[in-house]
């Protein structure tokens, strides 16, 4: 058999020697985006992209280096190759639209090496109307049965100095800022030492997904799909020849990168490729390049909108220990507390109260479990979180009967500090604790270094980590939103219990960085970049502002009526309303737009947007069919015309309409806000005008 398809590749040889031999091509169902395969003469695997006819990926080469064995890059031959199609129309049990088109040409090129060993490597690309994918596959065989990769050598070779939106490639933390530069001037280096939590930036790198924009409106976002038993890829920049290239994530406790037995699939590589933004958001590629729900029914998980004990803390109005300074002896000896702790009886049933009065389902409480008194600035932090044994203040199970009974769910959390070995112990006790009390949700995090030492959040260690805790929470019918997480990879469409995750400088910054917060560009990036990945616990609706009772020197750096739009222009299945009760007591106007506004959605739709600048989204609620529309702009002030030509024939909508006041700006004016009540109907357009760090939102029910 392979004699003949050697043959085969002969004879097509030295028909096609003018052009260059071998050359395979495939293209999208729409046929605007080709991907050519071949082998250079010293057999080394090359792949080039056209979109519309010109090259925006040119000859870029793949392969791997390994520890204990030759780099499996050159010297190959093609044995095989295949494509074939695939079409289908998928549903999402949550999310931003029902149906998903999963629709593309496949190409599979099966390689062995010319040499003693005759290793085998396939690649396989799955080109979409939106982009492409393509991986890795180690098919099993004699000659190779474990892989140690030292470095995967994936190349994106750019054909001009493309616009790019890129965060430092940090081994652990997204929480940097998106910086704007050419692509020629990225310098991830002058990046480290940021103050955020934990950083490590070894190579001028990016973190994915990173967004170029080019001269003539071609838009591409380089990241990766179902990212399991692997690590992490940040895309090494050379600034010269234009390309990016992986560098994946390492650990300093062995000398490779990833451990893997044969047979194994790596991540996919994806190009979202698009002639304009708002396209970009729209775009089911990450998704659709993961394995189906292999969950079935989660209906015990409902989207929602949700309070928590939270923003009180990062203001510094309570604290997350029992006795408000980190210090154990009170709680060792019983004393009462003396401080402000945030998690109290008390105060969960304030919120318990005020969201079962505003058709929000969900309460968060941070801080109700014992660990917080010595939970940072320390080297050895397994054995520190306890996972079951609330604060003597706290009365779990009372307080989830009292929330029932209002149809209110307390939201779980499990901070970990990263001491993984601990929170890998306790999960399964955890989450049945949480099974029998009828909790179906919990927000992780993991701040601080990794324990075991030597790791980093993003390696495969973690990776693991992470993935192995979404499939047992799955067993205890638990959904996790986690904070510093790994990377959305669009493995919600396998696992969709997992429904949100940070991975970015959330609202958190504005309370309490050191370098301003979040600036009013930020969310504008974000929307094009980030959240290519999917959900994003970003934690809107700040309504005051500045906050000066509790810290002067810090501000939320957008106007209110932003606030209210983030609500649509972010996504995820789980919203926080993060202000404090008194805040939104102060301001039942605005208020309004929280109460009514939908978390899960029939269709979504990208209305217009520019990288960086604005954007607008409007999204059709599932079950009632109200729509919702929000928009974003940077820190500049825009007007924008808005086309309702999207909504229901023949339908008429009762509009209220939340826009910045006259005089709005997010630093001078950031909470004058303009509210209308209109008629809308598909025959219509508004101009809106949005101030400088402003925004508008849009509620449309029937
Ligand atoms: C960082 C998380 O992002 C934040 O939301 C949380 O309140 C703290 N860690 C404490 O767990
Ligand atoms: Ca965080």
């Amino acid at each position: 058999m392979r004699k003949t398809v050697l043959a085969l590749c002969m004879i097509m040889l030295l028909i096609s020697c003018s052009k260059t031999p071998n050359e395979i091509s495939i293209k999208s169902p729409d046929t605007k985006i080709n991907v050519d395969f071949n082998l250079n003469n010293e057999g080394k695997p090359y792949y080039k992209v056209r979109f519309n006819d010109k090259v925006v990926i040119d000859s870029s080469f793949l392969g791997f280096d390994f520890k204990n064995a030759f780099p499996l890059k050159d010297n190959f031959e093609i044995i095989n190759t295949s494509i074939s199609s695939f079409n289908e129309t998928w549903q999402m049990p949550w999310g931003e639209q029902i149906n998903v088109v999963n629709n593309y040409n496949e190409l599979k090129v099966e390689l062995e090496e010319i040499s003693e060993t005759h290793r085998k490597l396939n690649i396989v690309f799955k080109v979409y109307n939106d982009g492409i994918g393509f991986r890795y596959e180690f098919p099993e065989q004699d000659n190779f049965k474990e892989a140690f990769i030292t470095e995967e050598n994936t190349q994106f070779k750019l054909t001009e100095d493309y616009k790019t939106f890129w965060q430092a490639g940090d081994w652990d933390s997204y929480e940097h800022l998106y910086k704007t530069t050419k692509l020629s001037e990225i310098d991830a280096i002058a990046e480290r030492n940021k103050p955020i939590a934990q950083t490590y930036i070894p190579n001028n790198a990016v973190n994915t997904p990173v967004t170029t924009v080019g001269k003539d409106k071609v838009y591409l976002s380089f990241h990766e799909a179902a990212l399991v038993d692997y690590s992490d890829m940040t895309l090494g920049i050379d600034t010269k020849n234009l390309t990016l290239e992986s560098i994946l994530v390492g650990s300093d406790n062995h000398d490779y990168k990833v451990k893997r037995s044969l047979p194994f699939n790596t991540p996919w590589r994806t190009i979202q490729i698009t002639d304009n933004a708002p396209e970009l958001i729209e775009s089911k590629l990450i998704v659709n390049l993961n394995e189906p729900n292999i969950l079935g029914d989660i209906s015990w998980f409902k989207p929602m909108k949700y309070m928590g004990i939270w923003w009180e803390m990062h203001l510094g109005k309570s604290t997350w220990d029992y006795e408000s300074k980190q210090d154990m002896t009170s709680f060792t000896t019983g004393e009462k507390p003396k401080g402000k702790h945030g998690a109290t009886t008390e105060n969960t049933k304030k919120y318990i109260d005020f969201c079962s009065k505003n058709n929000i389902k969900g309460v968060l409480v941070e801080g109700w479990n014992t660990g917080w008194d010595h939970w940072t600035g320390f080297e050895e932090r397994e054995g520190v979180f306890d996972f079951i044994t609330p604060y003597p203040d706290y009365d779990l199970p009372g307080l989830v009967k009292y929330g029932k009974e209002k149809g209110v769910d307390i939201i779980m959390h499990h901070e970990t500090s990263a001491a993984t070995e601990t929170y890998t112990k306790q999960q399964d006790t955890a989450f049945a604790l949480m099974q029998s009390l009828g909790i179906h949700t919990v927000k992780t995090g993991y701040v601080g270094k990794i324990s075991p030492k030597g790791e980093y959040h993003h390696g495969q260690y973690m990776v693991n980590h992470y993935n192995n805790t979404v499939i047992k929470a799955a067993k205890y019918q638990v959904a996790i939103n986690a904070h510093e997480p790994i990377k959305d990879t669009g493995l919600r469409r396998t696992y969709p219990n997992t429904i949100s995750r940070e991975g970015l400088r959330g609202q958190e910054f504005n309370a309490w960085s050191l370098d301003g917060g979040n600036p009013p560009e930020h969310l504008p990036i974000i929307a094009f970049t980030r959240m290519l990945a999917a959900p994003i616990d970003f934690t809107p609706g700040i309504f005051n502002i500045k906050f000066d009772e509790y810290k002067k020197d810090n501000q939320v750096n957008t106007t209110l009526a932003q606030q209210l739009a983030l609500y649509v222009v972010i996504y995820s299945p789980i919203q926080m309303a993060a202000d404090l009760v008194e805040h939104y007591e102060a301001n039942p106007e605005p208020f309004q737009f929280i109460k009514d506004v939908g978390v899960d959605w029939e269709t979504t739709k990208v209305l217009n947007g520019e990288v960086g600048d604005y954007v607008t989204i409007a999204r059709k609620e599932r079950n009632t069919g109200n729509w919702f529309v929000g928009g974003i702009t940077d820190e500049n002030s825009r007007t924008l015309d808005i086309n309702f030509d999207f909504l229901d024939e023949g339908q008429q909508y009762n509009a209220i309409i939340y826009k910045d006041g006259k005089d709005a700006q997010w630093d001078k004016n950031p909470t004058a806000i303009d509210i209308q009540k209109l008629t809308i109907d598909k025959s219509m357009k508004l101009k809106i005008i949005l101030a400088e760090g402003g925004g508008f939102a849009i509620s449309l029910m029937k």
